[in-house]
């Protein structure tokens, strides 16, 4: 049975992926922050395995080391990610910066680490870093967040991001282990930017389809809405 590791599978993005990767035979597990999302989330998904955790704690990556010690895992999707709306250097604040670093980057290195003996289990496996447009250097410097109102924080930790996938690509090639960044799409989420138009549930199929086809090289960053994406 193929399995699949999603974090912030309570809502969103996470939650669509969770419903597909399940409906399509994918073995859950599933990192919430909460209890209450747990409750909601077994409610839906009975037979899934949630862990209870806050990925940027220091105690994370240690206890999901634990929780997957005997667990092989396909898939990892590093989707738990957050931004703050300051889009200006008068509204932006060091302490947004360190929020959305501590989430959007260490937040991932913490799960790829403590998921990585499980991954190895499996061959050619698969980590899928949930990015965004807004990471892309090459498009920045073409001007294409400038009046968006995308915050520093988010464009600088999903860059920050782009580079770990690249250093995890580089590190972990030769254990046939892939690692790519998805941008997901313009998603009707509670994360919304003001030109979104893709429902979270589309943005899932589509992924779970890339996945499916088992198309996805290591160092790609794709586009769901667009295709390939300048790093
Ligand atoms: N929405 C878009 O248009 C868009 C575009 C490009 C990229 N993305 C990316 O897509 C991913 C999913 O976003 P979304 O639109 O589905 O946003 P969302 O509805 O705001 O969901 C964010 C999820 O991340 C979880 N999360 C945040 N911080 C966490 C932490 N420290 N530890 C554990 N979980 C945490 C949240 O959990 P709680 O419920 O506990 O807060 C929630 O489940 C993100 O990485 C986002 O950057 C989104």
């Amino acid at each position: 049975m193929n399995s699949v590791l999603i974090t912030g599978a309570n809502r969103g993005l996470g939650l669509a992926l969770a419903q597909q990767f399940s409906a399509c035979g994918y073995k859950l597990y599933l990192v919430v922050r909460t209890e209450s999302s747990k409750i909601d989330l077994l409610k839906e998904l009975p037979d899934a395995n949630v862990l209870i955790c806050d990925v940027t704690t220091n105690k994370y990556e240690v206890l999901l080391n634990e929780w997957l010690s005997d667990i092989s895992l396909d898939v990892i999707i590093n989707n738990a990610g957050s931004g703050t709306k300051a889009p200006t250097l008068e509204s932006t604040k060091s302490e947004f910066l360190r929020k959305e670093f501590e989430t959007n980057c260490i937040g991932v290195l913490a799960t790829v680490k403590g998921a990585l003996v499980a991954l190895k289990r499996k061959h050619n496996s698969l980590v899928i870093n949930i990015s965004s447009r807004r990471g892309s250097l090459t498009m920045q410097s073409e001007l294409a967040a400038k009046g968006s109102g995308c915050s520093y924080s988010y464009r600088i930790s999903k860059a920050a991001q782009n580079m770990l996938t690249l250093c995890l690509a580089d590190d972990l090639e030769d254990l046939n282990i892939r690692v790519v960044a998805i941008h997901p799409g313009r998603l009707l989420t509670k994360m919304a930017s003001t030109d979104a138009d893709m429902t979270p549930e589309l943005s899932a199929k589509k992924l779970l389809a890339m996945v499916k086809c088992n198309k996805l090289k290591t160092r790609d960053y794709i586009s769901l809405d667009t295709g390939e994406l300048p790093w």
